[in-house]
């Protein structure tokens, strides 16, 4: 493995682990594939523009000629597949690019990575496949899927898509499902970026329901490092969790953030809850952890680190705030914040 097309590249997890593999792979060469949607963004990929192992391709991946033409142009081995539309409130107000770009996007990558011969497709997965898992229980690879909202019934298409390929065409594929990731570069429509920006400039916190529910927030250099052991060491094939094993109520998460940015729990709004909320998301991570990987972070380490990232990087996050964001902000949050009562 040596020349990756990662798509997706120019987004959040895409961008960290570009600079994850350059930093680690002396002989890699790393080809960014990317539409560049309101997530993509060349911000992200700043601190690797001038590296000659890196190269940025704009494309679709649901053009399938476009993605041949790109993994003959630089002799591609291994499709790394991070591109996805990846907001589940996004996915809820309309789900139709969802459905295009990972059902559609991962067919067509796969189809490419068959005709061309590739050493490895992976795809990049999520624990929300797995849906609303009950208090006690932590879920394996070999757990039926079972998605609840549009965008992790898109995911877990992609997955039934990628095993299909596996199984019928013997395609060498692996996926990784993660928990939760948090670090530099998350688009602030994501809970723990909008409120690290929102808490900065002092703006109400809007926590969907209770804020009872559960994530494992990871951060994001130890999934990326995961997803290299995953290529290297991985077996053909199979599915690896990768989460913390540490779940977090949303207000705990809320709690550390506003300590960690030194601002009041008064900013904390109680909002309308999502549709179909899932509860509560946890991962068995044994199987990765006999790859021989464990998280760096903590999640309180994890959500510090974070905070202390967007409180020094306002050139990175103000203007995408102050751009199309605002009209998104004001359709997903106007009404919920103009209804929610302020916190006693
Ligand atoms: P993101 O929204 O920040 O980035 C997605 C990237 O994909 C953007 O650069 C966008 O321009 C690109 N893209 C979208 N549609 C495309 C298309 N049709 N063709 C080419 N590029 C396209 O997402 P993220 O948070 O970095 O997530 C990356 C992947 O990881 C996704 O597949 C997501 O489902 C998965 N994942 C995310 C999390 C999380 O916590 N963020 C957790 C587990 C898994
Ligand atoms: P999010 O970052 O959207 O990730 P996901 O829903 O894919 O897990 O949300 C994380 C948690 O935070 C989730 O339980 C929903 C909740 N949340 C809020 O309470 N308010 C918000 O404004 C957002 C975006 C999320």
């Amino acid at each position: 493995m040596k020349n990756i097309l990662v798509t997706g590249g120019a987004g959040f997890i895409g961008a960290n682990f570009v600079h994850y593999m350059l930093s680690r792979h002396d002989d890699y060469r790393i080809i960014v594939y990317d539409k560049l949607t309101y997530a993509g963004n060349l911000d992200n990929l700043l601190p690797v523009q001038d590296d000659p192992r890196y190269a940025f391709v704009r494309g679709d991946i649901c053009d399938r000629m476009m993605v041949e033409q790109t993994l003959r142009d630089h002799n591609i081995d291994t499709i790394v597949n991070f591109a996805a539309e990846s907001h589940v409130d996004r996915s809820i107000m309309d789900p139709d690019a969802f459905i295009q770009t990972s059902v559609y996007g991962t067919y067509t990558l796969l189809e490419s990575a068959k005709n061309l011969g590739l050493e490895r497709y992976h795809q990049i997965s999520t624990d929300e496949v797995y849906g609303h898992i009950p208090a006690g229980y932590s879920s394996k690879e070999t757990d039926k899927v079972d998605p609840r909202s549009p965008y992790a019934a898109s995911k877990a298409s992609a997955d039934l898509l990628v095993n299909a390929y596996h199984i019928t065409y013997g395609l060498p594929v692996t996926i990784t499902r993660g928990s939760n990731n948090i670090g530099p570069y998350q688009y602030p429509e994501k809970a723990v970026p909008l409120f690290a920006t929102n808490a900065i400039d002092n703006l109400p916190l809007p926590v969907y329901g209770d804020g009872r529910q559960m994530r494992e927030y990871q951060y994001v250099v130890d999934h990326c490092e995961a997803i290299d052991l995953v290529l290297q060491r991985g077996t053909v094939g199979e599915i690896y969790n990768i989460g913390t094993g540490v779940e977090v109520e949303n207000l705990t998460m809320i709690e550390i953030l506003l300590d960690s940015l030194n601002r009041p729990r008064s900013l904390i709004r109680h909002v309308a809850d999502r549709p179909g909320h899932d509860r509560r998301y946890s991962l068995d991570i044994a199987k990765i952890t006999a790859l021989g990987w464990e998280p760096d972070h903590s999640p309180a380490e994890a959500i510090n680190k974070t905070a202390d990232w967007y409180r020094d990087n306002e050139w990175w996050w103000r203007k995408i705030k102050n751009g199309d964001f605002r009209q998104y902000y004001e359709a997903q949050y106007g009404d919920r914040l103009r209804a929610a009562a302020p916190q006693e």
